[in-house]
């Protein structure tokens, strides 16, 4: 993110609140669509932030997300307040979830979103502080 910037905006994720859960990441597609970014990399954008977003959501108490288009990348930072991550290495393995039961029935936690994250992304970073929150440093190449 910086002067090269050509186009950045912040969106704000309340725990919990499932109503307006998506509404970031489906802003994000619509913007990158806007701008003709090739489809291909808009549906790892999505991906990506959509999981990101729902992690807020499902396990933090808020969030920021900060997107920024570069004319090289797409860049996505996610920050929370929240729990926290205590083994980083077990949450990042396909299947692994905390999740309880009425998150699942929700149709969430299947402890894939991670996994996916990172596979959809040319720059992944997490790193976590247990009880202070989570932080998310993704990039995808344009
Ligand atoms: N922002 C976060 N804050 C606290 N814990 C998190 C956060 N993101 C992920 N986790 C922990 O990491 C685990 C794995 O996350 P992941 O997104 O891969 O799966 P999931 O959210 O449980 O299920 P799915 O994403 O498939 O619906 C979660 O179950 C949770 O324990
Ligand atoms: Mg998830």
């Amino acid at each position: 993110m910086g002067a090269e910037s050509v186009f950045q905006q912040e969106f704000m994720i309340l725990g919990g609140d499932f109503n307006n859960a998506g509404k970031a990441s489906s802003r994000i597609k619509e913007i990158l669509k806007k701008i003709g970014v090739d489809s291909s990399v808009i549906r790892r954008v999505a991906i990506a932030s959509y999981e990101a977003e729902m992690n807020v959501v499902v396990f933090a108490r808020r969030g920021a997300l900060k997107f920024s288009v570069t004319p090289k990348q797409i860049d996505i930072l996610v920050e929370d307040e929240g729990q926290g991550i205590e083994n980083i290495d077990l949450a990042m393995q396909e299947g692994y979830s905390t999740a309880p039961a009425e998150i699942r029935e929700m149709g969430f936690g299947a402890g894939m979103g991670l996994p996916n994250i990172k596979k959809n992304a040319d720059k992944f970073e997490i790193s976590s502080t247990v009880g202070k929150g989570t932080k998310l440093e993704i990039a995808i190449n344009t």
